[in-house]
């Protein structure tokens, strides 16, 4: 953070800078990007749709374990360079249905990630992304409770990738090919458990908006802080505050601390207290979260459209983390109003599963209606 220009400028009564990302900032004043804006483009089928939906050919050469109830499951037992076409079509589904999926030791390098990610969907390109098939990721070393004094865009808050894209991506894979032993952990947490956790109020008044997602704050930063010049003009999204997942049908919250800045249809205070209150609860959100420990040769692959994630910043030494990302073009969000919530959808599925066995005549304990000496729920109160 220290190469920041408004580290140049502290008053010396506050010991804050006087501005932050004004005009006299020539590295942002003077920069134009090489690329236009992007227009919407429609994305291939996503590759969950072809999947067997109890992802058969993926589960019968690996083992899944889920990691908390609601979001991560690590996956053990394959390579994935091994992974037939098919099975990547699995792990599509598993991926958009847990919203992140993790693996350790795997044997990709940068050119067989890409062409693998290839399999998902045209490649994104971040906008300060040079090379045009994969971007590098390092990790956070500075106090992210502090910078928001030098620059407005929180780079260690929770987002989801390039959510401000007008087809924002959907699937993104990061390899991590160095590493401190301690530290830089990855955590996400479920837009599907986010959006369930709300009440039936606030779900309704999410459902009515569009969130501004911009790339307007990380545009300057990226000038000021990384030294590289962003590709594209910085550009302002209105997305679903709500959106359905086009594969699980399920809806999630579109909100994130990294790009979103108000909602559309609010006034500025009540715009900026909703936001207040959606990062508060994404940051309380403990119920809905995973957090990774990364070796050198572990995978996570996650899905944008259902989760956020962020790097925990530490204090490991600049330069020993570094991982590669992949990430992929996903739909222009949608909200189907006639979608369901992931609470709503258990629900009616236990519902229908009780129907089910009352037609069959099994009880909701799994034993036969008439409560024989095979009833072992009854002794096992606890
Ligand atoms: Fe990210």
């Amino acid at each position: 953070m220290a190469t920041l220009e408004a580290h140049k400028h502290i008053s010396p009564d506050s010991g804050y800078p006087t501005v932050l990302h004004p005009n006299f900032n020539p590295k942002i004043r003077n920069w134009t990007p090489t690329d236009p804006i992007r227009s919407e483009i429609t994305p291939p089928k996503d590759r969950a749709h072809f999947a067997d939906p109890a992802k058969s050919r993926l589960l019968s050469v690996a083992t899944a374990t889920d990691l908390t109830e609601g979001i991560g499951t690590l996956l053990s037992g394959v390579q994935l360079s091994q992974l037939t076409p098919d099975q990547l079509d699995d792990l599509a589904l598993l991926v958009a249905e847990r919203g992140v999926v993790f693996l350790r030791g795997q044997d990709l390098d940068t050119a067989g990630q890409v062409k693998l990610f290839s399999h998902f969907g045209i490649l994104d390109k971040h906008p300060a992304q040079k090379n045009s098939a994969h971007v590098t990721i390092k990790g956070s070393s500075s106090d992210w409770r502090q910078d928001a004094a030098y620059t407005p865009w929180p780079q260690a808050g929770w987002h989801a990738d390039t959510s401000f894209e007008v087809n924002p991506p959907s699937y993104s894979l990061l390899r991590m090919e160095a590493h401190p032993d301690v530290g830089g952990d990855t955590a996400w947490v479920s837009q599907y458990g986010l959006f369930d956790a709300l009440s039936p109020a606030y779900q309704q008044l999410f459902e009515g908006l569009h969130a501004v997602h911009t790339s307007r704050l990380q545009y300057d930063t990226i000038l000021d802080l990384w030294g590289v010049g962003p590709n594209r003009p910085p550009i302002d999204t209105h997305h679903p505050a709500v959106r359905t997942h086009p594969v699980t049908g399920l809806k999630a919250l579109n909100v994130n601390e990294g790009f979103t800045t108000g909602f559309a249809e609010l006034k500025r205070v009540e715009s900026d207290k909703l936001l207040d209150f959606a990062n508060w609860h994404i940051h309380a959100a403990d119920d809905q979260l995973v957090r990774w420990k990364w070796e050198v040769g572990s995978v996570a692959m996650w899905d944008n459209r259902c989760t956020v994630h962020r790097v925990i910043p530490g204090r490991y030494e600049a330069g020993t983390r570094r991982g590669v990302r992949t990430t992929v073009f996903g739909e222009k969000p949608f909200l189907d109003p006639n979608s369901e919530s992931r609470d709503e959808r258990e629900k009616r599925l236990k519902k229908e599963k009780e129907g089910e066995d009352t037609r069959n005549g099994v009880n909701a304990n799994g034993n036969g209606t008439d409560g024989g000496p095979g009833d072992a729920n009854k002794v096992n109160g606890s």
